[in-house]
């Protein structure tokens, strides 16, 4: 007979929930419906903590500390926050951090501005920017596709996403899945220096 996976209790927002052992509480929030703004996550993918917009606040009675929901392992007796202040406050600077890295995102404006931030106090070092480098089209193009056509190369502020030596490749095989699941846009401007021949207008590509 099958053991059952352990459940594990916790609260979140002070609601008790349980979960399966292995899960982490972004999972956890969404089966109760809790929302948690999230960009770099897909649940189709390894979370690999990259843009931390999906930060909580765990408590206990003497300590806090801000944690990324999508990678954080779910702990019997653990209490999470969604809503404080301090979360708030970090989602806000991670904002601000993002309308700076990639200022001609639309998709980004957007999602800040749905948390009230308009403006950065970062240094914007190139406007026509839209990746955030979150890598989540390389890990689509590697754990579901199962290609590695894309890769981000390079360090630091000269990073970038592309195909090797930015150079169409035949590995690509089209399939648009890291076009779907690009949380800024970026990928569309990206992606004719990806595939190779022949081209396929992005119209007929899964969008
Ligand atoms: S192209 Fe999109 S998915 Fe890929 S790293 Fe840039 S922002 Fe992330
Ligand atoms: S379209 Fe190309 S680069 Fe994008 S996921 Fe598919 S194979 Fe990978
Ligand atoms: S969604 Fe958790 S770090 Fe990006």
């Amino acid at each position: 007979m099958m053991e059952a996976s352990p459940v594990i209790t916790f609260t979140i927002n002070d609601q008790k929930v349980t979960a399966k052992k292995g899960w982490t509480v972004l999972e956890t929030a969404r089966e109760y419906g809790i929302e948690i703004p999230t960009l770099c996550h897909h649940p189709a993918v390894k979370p690999s903590g990259a843009c931390r917009l999906c930060m909580v606040e765990l408590k206990e009675k003497n300590w806090s500390k801000l944690v990324a929901s999508c990678i954080y392992p779910v702990a019997e007796g653990i209490n999470v926050y969604t809503e404080t202040p301090r979360v708030h406050n970090v989602r806000r600077w991670i904002l601000e951090m993002l309308l700076a890295s990639c200022p001609a995102s639309p998709e980004i404006s957007a999602l800040a501005q749905a948390h009230g931030v308009v403006s950065t106090r970062f240094k914007i070092h190139d406007p026509s920017q839209t990746c955030m480098i979150c890598g989540l089209c390389q890990r689509i193009c590697e754990e579901v596709v199962g290609l590695s056509a894309i890769a981000v190369v390079d360090r630091g502020v000269h990073k970038k996403v592309g195909s090797p030596f930015m150079r169409p490749t035949d590995v690509c095989v089209a399939c648009g899945c890291c076009l779907t699941v690009c949380p800024t846009g970026a990928m569309k401007d990206i992606f004719d220096t990806v595939r190779g021949e022949p081209k396929m207008p992005l119209t007929q590509l899964a969008m």
